[in-house]
């Protein structure tokens, strides 16, 4: 017999609370899914109306006045090794040279608006008692066949702090997501552990190629055998704790693993920091409130 929405987000919301993240499969039908990529397509063919080609990857965005601005309109991200760094010229087509496009596309793009605001979403936030999820930041990231790289491991807070930390991500896979192609891994349990560290606004900075952001601690200590990997099929949806220490491998495969993800903290409960990469702006959007919104 099949499960009612609400048993389903009841079992997820426990597996959350347990191990800090959880997989909800077919949560994207099929004309979901061709939608959602036919939409990254047209966003690829916007991206040639730019003349920059912005490389993804920490390096590069903590310099990258482009970067630090994404957070209220959709911007582009590459793959250092789809780009000529020195020209700034494509080695490979631009669709698969695609890194990310981020940051405010919950907002301001109808049709991954419509994904971040589904009944589904809003009784998984309900479930893990958000009283007012406020989403900060989307992406679409493409993990591109040979050229998708590796996310180190880290906590979404350091990114996205609040105080109390209430925040978590919701990430939706277009592709099957597999350990060939870099799906995530996790550490069970980790959200239990306290933030490791932070990366934060440097306000001192205001030239482009000056640090704009940076990390107050080095990166997290952790050993494989402390991951676990989910694999998970195309239409799943996989929560994530804002705590929970989590990584990506590169895409080794010839099959790519695109996703969309957003991130959400409980506004009702919490407050968001001032010095966080990605400061508050009109693009914050809260989907629900129990406060009377
Ligand atoms: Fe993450």
């Amino acid at each position: 017999m099949k499960s009612s929405l609400d048993e389903i987000a009841e079992r997820a919301a426990r597996d959350f609370q347990q191990n800090g993240y959880a997989v909800i499969e077919n949560c994207l039908s099929q004309s979901d899914i061709a939608n959602m990529k036919s939409e990254c397509l047209t966003l690829i063919d916007e991206s040639a109306k730019e003349n920059k080609t912005n490389i993804f990857g920490n390096d590069f965005n903590v310099k990258n006045k482009y970067f630090l601005d994404s957070a209220n309109r959709i911007g582009y991200f590459y793959e250092k090794f789809a780009i000529n760094l020195e020209t700034g010229e494509f080695l490979l087509p631009r669709e698969r040279s695609m890194a990310k496009i981020g940051h405010a596309l919950h907002c301001l793009n109808p049709t991954f608006k419509k994904y971040t605001t589904s009944d589904t979403i809003i009784k998984l936030f309900r479930k893990i008692g958000f009283d007012e999820p406020n989403v900060v930041q989307s992406m679409i990231i493409f993990k591109n066949p040979k050229v998708g790289g590796a996310y180190t491991p880290h906590q979404d807070a350091s990114f996205l702090c609040s105080e109390p930390i209430r925040l978590a991500g919701m990430w939706y896979a277009m592709d099957d997501a597999t350990v060939e192609n870099g799906c995530l891994e996790f550490i069970p349990g980790s959200h239990h552990w306290p933030l490791k560290r932070r990366f934060v606004r440097n306000f001192d900075c205001d030239q482009d190629g000056g640090d704009f952001i940076k990390f107050d601690a080095p990166e997290i200590e952790c050993q494989d055998d402390q991951f676990v990997s989910v694999p998970v099929s195309k239409g799943s949806l996989v929560m994530i704790h804002g705590l929970v220490v989590h990584r990506s491998g590169p895409n080794k495969s010839e099959e790519p693993r695109w996703v969309y993800t957003f991130h959400a903290y409980d506004r009702a409960n919490s407050v968001y920091l001032k010095d966080n990469w990605l400061k508050e702006t009109e693009t914050f959007m809260p989907i629900y409130s129990n406060n009377g919104l």
